[in-house]
């Protein structure tokens, strides 16, 4: 058996073939392509604007310059990779722990009951961890009750859906963010995006993608004025190509990523490996997360983890909480009160998800982890 991965792309020859036509036209970055990209994530997520770019984090950035000012208070979840929370920090904001609930996302319930004793808080950053989106009514009524901006951190959650309503659509929030990094659903090897339904984060999102430049018609041709500090954070030609290519397959790479989890939610059925949740056809499923109580066991995690590398699988944890990392300790995080994200990094990991993972490499990968934990 070849190693098995917890996550890779799915690159074929279409994708292949429309890289390589960019590679020979006229333009590499700046092009065509860009909004071409865009337009179809838009028409995908159901946002009335998408500004495609370098990566995620990138988009993070971006977004946060757009809703934050600097000192303001943010809450988000310790269960997302370090991106979201740095985000935060990247403008100068502060951002506050909230404690998960049982399906990995952060609790909408202790965020009202942190946003009742401080109105001093700007803004909520979600993350709809593993593919499955926040509740949906909870957030607007939060957005509307607190006067609060919303960020949904969509790295995970492209096609996923919550009572009709699309990841990335932005129904109930300011801003949502992808990430087109090889791990997750659809990718541009590095890319992100944000999407937004306001004409005026679009417009400072486009300006701040590049330096923080405008244009304007009447200007003289060799003139531009910079009216904010921006960054390029410009995504190439070359990666909007491959994002069009892999955007056309979505439909087909969600269905098997639904395959696969429905034969694990069947094949763990009372063993003691616990998914985090089964198929209820709202996650889109970047991870099937699921949760051992290594305290009943003989084993430990990081046991387990070697022996499964040893036999050629790649499990993965998502995630460390980031309020424990040292970086954020040295800012004086690290103590909150998050008793669910604790129990849940002690149990958690992440099994093998992706469309080409086959039925036969599925079968090894729940054989093994079963004899293993036996
Ligand atoms: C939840 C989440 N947010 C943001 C990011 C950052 O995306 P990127 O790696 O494209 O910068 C990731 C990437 O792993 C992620 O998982």
């Amino acid at each position: 058996m070849n190693f098995i991965p917890y996550s890779k792309q799915s690159i074929e020859q279409d994708d292949i073939d429309a890289v390589v036509e960019t590679l020979k036209s006229d333009f590499l970055t700046t092009g065509p392509k860009i909004k071409e990209f865009e337009d179809a994530l838009s028409d995908y997520c159901g946002a009335n604007y998408v500004v495609a770019v370098a990566n995620g984090t990138a988009a993070l950035h971006l977004a946060s310059l757009a809703l934050l000012k600097s000192r303001d208070k943010v809450l988000t979840t310790p269960n997302s990779f370090l991106a979201t929370s740095n985000s935060i920090l990247y403008v100068g904001a502060k951002p506050i722990f909230v404690d998960i609930a049982e399906d990995g996302n952060i609790d909408l319930d202790l965020c009202e009951e942190v946003l009742k004793k401080d109105p001093s808080i700007k803004a909520l950053y979600g993350v709809s961890f593993s593919g499955r989106m926040l509740n949906q009514k909870k957030l607007a009524y939060l957005r509307q009750t607190y006067n609060i901006s919303i960020l949904e951190d969509n790295a995970h959650s492209i096609g996923a859906v919550y009572d009709g309503i699309k990841s990335g659509s932005c129904a109930n929030s300011e801003c949502g963010i992808f990430s087109f990094h090889p791990v997750k659903h659809l990718t541009t090897a590095e890319g992100g995006a944000i999407t937004t339904n306001s004409k005026e984060i679009y417009e400072k999102l486009l300006m701040l993608r590049a330096h923080g430049m405008v244009k304007t018609p009447d200007m003289k041709p060799w003139e531009y004025e910079m009216r904010e500090l921006g960054f390029n954070y410009r995504i190439t030609d070359i990666q909007c190509a491959l994002g069009l290519t892999q955007l056309k397959k979505q439909v087909g790479f969600l269905q098997r990523r639904y395959e696969i989890a429905k034969a694990y939610d069947k094949a763990l059925e009372n063993t003691n490996v616990k998914p985090l949740y089964t198929y209820d056809g709202t996650s889109s499923y970047h991870l099937y997360v699921v949760q051992v109580d290594f305290t009943k066991l003989s084993i430990t995690k990081e046991d387990l983890f070697n022996t499964l590398k040893e036999k050629n699988i790649g499990i993965q944890l998502h995630y460390i909480p980031i309020n424990k990392q040292p970086y954020y300790k040295s800012l004086g995080y690290g103590s909150e009160n998050t008793p669910v994200m604790d129990n849940y990094y002690r149990e958690c990991f992440s099994l093998p998800m992706y469309p080409l993972l086959s039925d036969e490499e599925q079968s090894y990968v729940i054989k093994t982890l079963l004899e293993v934990l036996r």
